[in-house]
This record gives structure tokens, sequence and C-alpha cells, in this order.
């Protein structure tokens, strides 16, 4: 029989931060380079299982684009859980974060676990070692190395809009669990819902 406790769960944020992408990175660990934007708001499951029990997330995906921002309270009442997600790559998108973090403060359960999620982190890290100033090659203007139409320099760091800490700070100020995480690798996403899914209270 299946004893598992429900725990609805919202994710809120602004539009192309990567929400649904990581929900597909959890649900079905796969990551899609074109995903569509969310129109309302879907709906998904997943067990997620603890060392001591096991927990069925019902997963509210909401649309980041601003037109349907008015529809937000009836996915995040009576949740129990957010995940608030923001885009390493965009500064803007981390105010966004931080309204929705606000509003769900004001508005939401005031026993909602609630995680910052800074997105994206692949473009921002290098996949291999980090490049030392004195291994580093001279430029060359015909450096067959290079691959045009990538966005990330030689190790990626001109990116990256929000520092760790900052991020990391704001989130403790607030009472929020906090990762970074990328849908496309899938580095931090496991981990995002398993750590909301210990602070969850047994029934
Ligand atoms: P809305 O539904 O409009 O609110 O957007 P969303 O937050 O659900 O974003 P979505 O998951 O649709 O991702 C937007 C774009 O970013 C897509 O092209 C994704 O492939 C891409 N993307 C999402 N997550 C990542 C990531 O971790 N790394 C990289 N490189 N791209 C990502
Ligand atoms: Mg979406």
């Amino acid at each position: 029989q299946d004893r598992s406790v429900q725990v609805k769960l919202v994710l809120l944020g602004e539009a192309a931060v990567g929400k649904s992408s990581v929900v597909l990175r959890f649900v079905s660990n796969e990551f899609q380079a074109n995903k569509e934007p969310t129109i309302g708001a879907a709906f998904l499951t997943q067990k997620c299982r603890l060392e001591d029990r096991v927990l069925r997330y019902e997963i509210w995906d909401t649309a980041g684009q601003e037109r349907f921002h008015s529809l937000a309270p009836m996915y995040y009442r009576n949740a129990q859980a957010a995940v608030v997600v923001y885009d390493v790559t965009k500064a803007s998108s981390l105010e966004k974060a931080k309204t929705w973090v606000k509003e769900l403060q004001r508005q939401a359960n005031p026993n909602i676990v609630i995680a910052l999620a800074g997105n994206k982190i692949d473009l921002v890290q290098p996949s291999s070692s980090t490049p030392t100033s004195d291994s580093e090659p001279e430029e060359e203007a015909d450096d067959a190395t290079a691959t045009p139409g990538e966005p990330s320099g030689e190790n990626g760091e001109n990116l990256r809009q929000v520092p760790r800490d900052e991020a990391e700070a704001y989130a403790q100020e607030a009472g929020l669990l906090f990762f970074e995480t990328s849908a496309k690798t899938g580095e931090g996403v496991v981990e995002i819902f398993t750590e909301i899914a210990k602070k969850i209270p047994i029934e």
C-alpha cells in the first residue's frame, strides 16, 4: 500500500530562469535545450525517498511571464513548500525572487518551507579544472580551440551576475534553504527536494 505523505510544492520565479527545467530534471532526469515557456501552470508528481520515509511531491510549476502573476496565489495557497528560482547569469532575476519570497512570507502558509535556487550554474563553472594565470596560453586571433556561439569565456566567470555569497547571505537572513543548481547537468537539483523533505514535519 502507498503510505507516502503528500507534499504540495510550488515553483515561482522570473520567466526563463529554468523552473520547468529543474522540475523536468527532478521528475524525468531529462533536459531540453529549447524548453517552451509555461502557460498558466503545469502539474507533476514525483516521489522522494528519505532514509526513514517516502514523500510524494505534488508539484505546481507556475508560469513566470508577468501576465500570469495574478494566478500564483492559487498555486501557493496551502503549499507546504516553495522553490523560488533565479538565474545566476541575470541579476534582475534575484530581485524578482526576493519579491516572490516577500509575497510568500506575507500570504502563504506561515509554516511553508522555502528554498532559493540559483539555476544555470553550468554557464558560470568550467567543467574542467580552473585555469591558473601562469598556465594561461596567449590569446591568438586564429585560436582553434575557441567555440563560436558559446556564451561563456575560458572559464565562464564573466557570465555570473549573482555572486554565490551575496545570494546565500540573503537566503540565510530570510530563513531560506539555499542551492545553486543546473537543470542542464543535474547539479544540485535532487538536493533541493531532499533537503526540503527533511524539513517537512512528520504527520
Ligand atoms: P517560464 O515557464 O516562462 O516561467 O520559464 P521557466 O522558468 O520554466 O524556464 P524553462 O525551464 O522553460 O527554461 C528556459 C530556458 O533556459 C530553456 O531554453 C532551457 O533549456 C534553459 N535552461 C533551463 N535551465 C538551464 C540550466 O540549468 N542551464 C542552462 N544552460 N540552460 C537552462
Ligand atoms: Mg516553465
